[in-house]
């Protein structure tokens, strides 16, 4: 069991020694972190911090590791679906497209995002910024090779989002996995095909202390399932953040189960599973 004020210690010298700082992460699942590295790697609090402020590799491997990276292909396919025929549709008009997905994590999601603008024949005239916190997650994005065992329930996600039309069930498009990917049993691989990101920059990210670097407005924002990890204040400053990234109208999409509380409401339209920022 690790206390509160050992928690507190160990972000404190995180601080002292990197530019990290997890003191607005959620308690309660930053602590579960902790007590899973001190299992995996057979430490103590104290000896976890020594390690950190003396190895910087180690330290880099201790930040990735805290990280929460789950993600899927099509992740909840309801909102991939609202996203294919309620939101894209505003915007392929556009002569150039601007989308940020924020904790992009091994990149299903980017990939997920590629194949609807494809879809659609907006991909080439779309610019993708796909950041994240962990480096280890980014460089596996950037391969877009995933274990095929640990991905295959998710090719049901694709059937759902591409092939099928929940608003109209005449509709019906026939789309074959290899049109985006090459699935190899035998070596229990799913490669995503490289065209898909062309247009995809990767970053490394820091959402607590860095704001919008990208030189530009987004039409789209996604930050879907990492501010569950962060307490109330963290999650305001990124609706801010969020809000003053967007253009007129644009939409940020966030997890399933995560909302808008409090004043940053104001700013935002709740619109089915989006937030429309409002024009003031
Ligand atoms: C659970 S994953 C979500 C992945 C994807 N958005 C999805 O919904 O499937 C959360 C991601 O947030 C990233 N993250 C955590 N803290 C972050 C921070 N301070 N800045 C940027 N990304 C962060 C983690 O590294 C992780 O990849």
């Amino acid at each position: 069991m690790v206390t509160p004020n050992e928690i507190k210690l160990f972000i404190e010298s995180m601080k002292k020694v990197s530019t990290y700082d997890f003191s607005d992460y959620s308690e309660k699942s930053f602590t579960r972190r902790i007590e899973k590295i001190l299992s995996d790697y057979k430490l103590t609090l104290p000896g976890l911090i020594t390690k950190i402020q003396k190895e910087s590799d180690f330290r880099e491997k201790i930040v990735n590791d805290i990280t929460v990276n789950t993600t899927e292909l099509f992740r909840d396919p309801g909102v991939w679906q609202s996203i294919k025929y309620r939101l894209l549709p505003k915007i392929i008009d556009k002569d150039e497209i601007n989308i940020w997905h924020a904790g992009c994590s091994t990149g299903q999601e980017i990939y997920s995002m590629a194949i609807l603008l494809n879809e659609y024949g907006i991909l080439e005239r779309t610019n993708i910024f796909a950041t994240d916190l962990n480096t280890e997650v980014i460089n596996a994005a950037k391969t877009g090779k995933y274990v095929y065992r640990f991905n295959i329930e998710y090719l049901e996600n694709f059937k759902q989002v591409v092939r099928q039309n929940p608003y109209n069930f005449d509709e019906y498009n026939d789309v074959p996995f290899e049109k985006y990917m090459k699935i190899d049993t035998q070596n229990d691989s799913i490669e995503m095909l490289p065209f898909l990101r062309n247009n995809v920059y990767f970053k490394r990210h820091d959402l607590v202390h860095e704001n919008n670097v990208f030189y530009r407005k987004f039409d789209i924002i996604l930050c879907r399932n990492v501010m569950i990890y962060f307490n109330t204040k963290l999650q305001n400053r990124l609706f801010s953040l969020f809000n003053d990234s967007l253009v007129k109208k644009g939409h940020l999409v966030l997890g399933l189960h995560e909302t808008i509380l409090g004043s940053e409401a104001l700013k935002y339209i709740k619109y089915g599973n989006f937030y429309i920022k409002k024009s003031i």
